[in-house]
């Protein structure tokens, strides 16, 4: 899919509040700094459309950019990062909740890991949640320019081969990204397209 626009909306703490038109939308979810803003910038190629920062914390609210004037990107908040004061926290997860449970356009979460970490709880207990409230995710795997290129695929299968040997009976669509290398774009791109067609 080609990326012709790309334009900030609006951030917010309140899902009803959200934009209301019925685009299909995607959204990107993981622990702080995992590099979700980073991604939705390698993915339209526009350095700074969403802030990032080399410190966990740094998106706070819910913020939606309109893509080719006819879908959403939806960049969010991380979880389960300790520096955050615990009411932060506890507002951080309900926006998150709340946001997955009650908005009807979303399509689908990405759900961001490092590819260098293995399946941390937190992560797990995510993907469990959404899975038990029947909402539809992938996993991304970030920031492979980290690890050896020989270790990327297998750090990945393992990953993937652990969430089998926990409740998941088949593994979630899921995608090798590097933004700082541009890996993975067209494959996330296409995915997202694809859906929008059907
Ligand atoms: P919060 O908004 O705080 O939850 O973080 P986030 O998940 O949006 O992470 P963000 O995109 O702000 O990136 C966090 C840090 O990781 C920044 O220093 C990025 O430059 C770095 N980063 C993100 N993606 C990559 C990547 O693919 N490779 C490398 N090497 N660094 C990355
Ligand atoms: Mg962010």
């Amino acid at each position: 899919m080609k990326i012709t626009s790309a334009e900030f909306v609006m951030s917010n703490s309140n899902v009803a509040k959200c934009p209301n038109e019925p685009l299909p939308e995607y959204a990107f979810i993981g622990r702080s700094n995992v590099g979700k803003s980073s991604l939705i910038n390698m993915l339209v190629d526009r350095k700074g459309l969403a802030k990032t920062s080399g410190r966990p914390g740094k998106t706070q609210l819910i913020n939606h950019f309109r893509i080719n004037k006819n879908w959403f990107l939806v960049d969010l908040p991380g979880y389960g990062y300790a520096r955050v004061s615990k009411k932060d926290k506890k507002t951080f997860q309900k926006y998150i909740t709340e946001y997955f449970l009650k908005r009807k356009q979303l399509v689908s979460g990405f759900v961001l890991v490092d590819i260098r970490h293995d399946p941390q709880p937190v992560d797990l207990e995510f993907m469990e949640w959404l899975g038990v409230n029947q909402i539809p995710f992938a996993i991304v795997f970030t920031k492979a320019d980290k690890l050896k290129p020989n270790l990327v695929e297998k750090q990945a299968n393992a990953y993937l081969q652990k969430l089998l040997d926990g409740v998941w009976e088949e593994v979630p669509p899921h995608f090798i990204t590097s933004s700082s290398q541009h890996m993975g774009r067209e494959e996330l791109l296409n995915y997202i397209g694809d859906i929008n067609q059907e």
